[in-house]
């Protein structure tokens, strides 16, 4: 019996150390992709004088919200499953200037050796129902670690500030209120989204022809 209790603990502790590892991984991989989009985004605008990203956010999914996802699932909580079933623990978000900012850092990130695409979402060109709107990717990258190489997901968010600022009020309407929202205000969220849709294009188009006048200057 004694004999039993303590082969728990030790199974547990080495639970715990083999997370703790997983987690040291994730958190090495957001590095290294918030690295590559800054040395882009500084690239970008060393050769067209244009940044193309805003700021970054990124996050660690918490222990709690990682169960969370596999129960949801109905997967068992143990490490194997937590990489296979949630490849979002590693998040970074790219908030953009410009709606062709978003197309432009995914190709620049996605034309990079030793990043490799898993899973896409456009929600920009197919929006959710209720108007949310964004590019998801799911990438790998290696990490390299003391023992070798480790091929590790990141979810890359991406999207514009407007895109941004409605997904931050929808979150934070939800939040606050249980997920009971009347469906006529739900009708005016989605209205929401498509009048940025709509300022997004509009302030694309302004940057492209004051760019072209730029040029023209320059070239006269
Ligand atoms: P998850 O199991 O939640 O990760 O869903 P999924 O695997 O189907 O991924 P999906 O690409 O739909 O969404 C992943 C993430 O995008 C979420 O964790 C949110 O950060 C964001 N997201 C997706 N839909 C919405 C939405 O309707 N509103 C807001 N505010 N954020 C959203
Ligand atoms: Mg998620």
């Amino acid at each position: 019996m004694q004999k039993a209790v303590q082969n728990t603990q030790e199974n547990s502790a080495i639970n715990m150390r083999k997370f703790a590892v997983q987690m040291q991984v994730y958190r090495a991989a957001i590095k290294e992709v918030q690295t590559k989009l800054e040395i882009l985004d500084d690239a970008f605008n060393v050769q067209f004088e244009h940044n193309p990203i805003h700021h970054i956010e990124s996050r660690l999914k918490s222990p709690a919200s990682i169960i969370q996802k596999l129960e949801r699932k109905g997967l068992p909580v143990n490490s194997d499953s937590v990489a296979i079933g949630v490849q979002d623990i590693a998040g970074i978000r790219v908030i953009c200037n410009y709606i062709d900012d978003v197309w432009r850092v995914e190709q620049l990130l996605l034309e990079q050796d030793d990043v490799t695409l898993v899973k896409r979402k456009d929600y920009i060109n197919n929006p959710k129902d209720n108007g949310y709107r964004s590019l998801h990717l799911i990438v790998s990258i290696p990490i390299f670690l003391t023992g070798g190489r480790k091929d590790t997901l990141v979810e890359v968010q991406i999207r514009t500030i407007a895109m941004d600022m409605w997904a931050s009020l929808e979150h934070k309407l939800y939040y606050k209120s249980d997920s009971n929202i009347p469906e006529n205000l739900l009708k005016r969220m989605n209205a929401c989204s498509d009048a940025l849709h709509l300022i997004d294009q509009e302030m694309l188009n302004i940057h492209q022809q004051i760019q072209k006048k730029n040029e023209q200057e320059e070239d006269a």
